[in-house]
């Protein structure tokens, strides 16, 4: 059984995380999305809102649970019994971070495996610095994120639309 973990900030989700999520489900036994609880970044949502928002879209995926974790993601994943995480890479930009943490994960836990999921083309630009950059200008965001959490982000702005 190769259970995964999906981890991220999700500081809000994305049409491209919820595009990796459905992606990664299908060539892994069991995912769990993993909310990083990072107290030190100064989150738009509560850590239970991004929860809730990720098991409001992944209801209907059954081999899909949402959690969360604090501190290092090798030592969450012992707990879990996982041993993959799941990243997207949407640019070369994100590639040296992303080897870095990889390779970084592995030296920790030899039994840890990254797989690295391309972006579809669609969402290769989007990510949830730019959601809020753009939500905070009254920008449209139909094309960044689920319809559901639209009013959702533009109530952090006190926005109304
Ligand atoms: O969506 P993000 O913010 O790019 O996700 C980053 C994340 C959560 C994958 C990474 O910061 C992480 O795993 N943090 C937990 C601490 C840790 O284990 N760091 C990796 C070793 S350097």
């Amino acid at each position: 059984m190769k259970r995964a973990i999906y981890p991220g900030s999700f500081d809000p989700l994305t049409l491209g995380h919820v595009d990796i999520i459905e992606r990664a489900s299908r060539i892994v036994d069991e995912l769990v999305v993993g909310v990083l609880n990072n107290s030190a970044k100064n989150s738009l949502f509560s850590l239970d809102e991004r929860v809730s928002m990720i098991k409001e879209m992944t209801d209907s995926m059954p081999n899909v649970t949402v959690s969360s974790f604090d501190g290092l993601l090798v030592d969450y994943m012992k707990e879990i019994d996982a041993t993959i995480i799941v990243r997207g890479l949407r640019a070369v930009t994100d590639f040296e971070y992303e080897l870095q943490i990889a390779q970084t994960n592995h030296v920790e836990n030899p039994d840890v495996e990254t797989i690295f999921l391309t972006t579809s083309l669609q969402y290769s630009y989007l990510s949830s610095t730019i959601v809020k950059e753009f939500a905070s200008y009254g920008g449209d965001l139909t094309k960044f994120v689920p319809a559901r959490f639209i009013d959702r982000i533009y109530e952090k702005y006190h926005i109304s639309k």
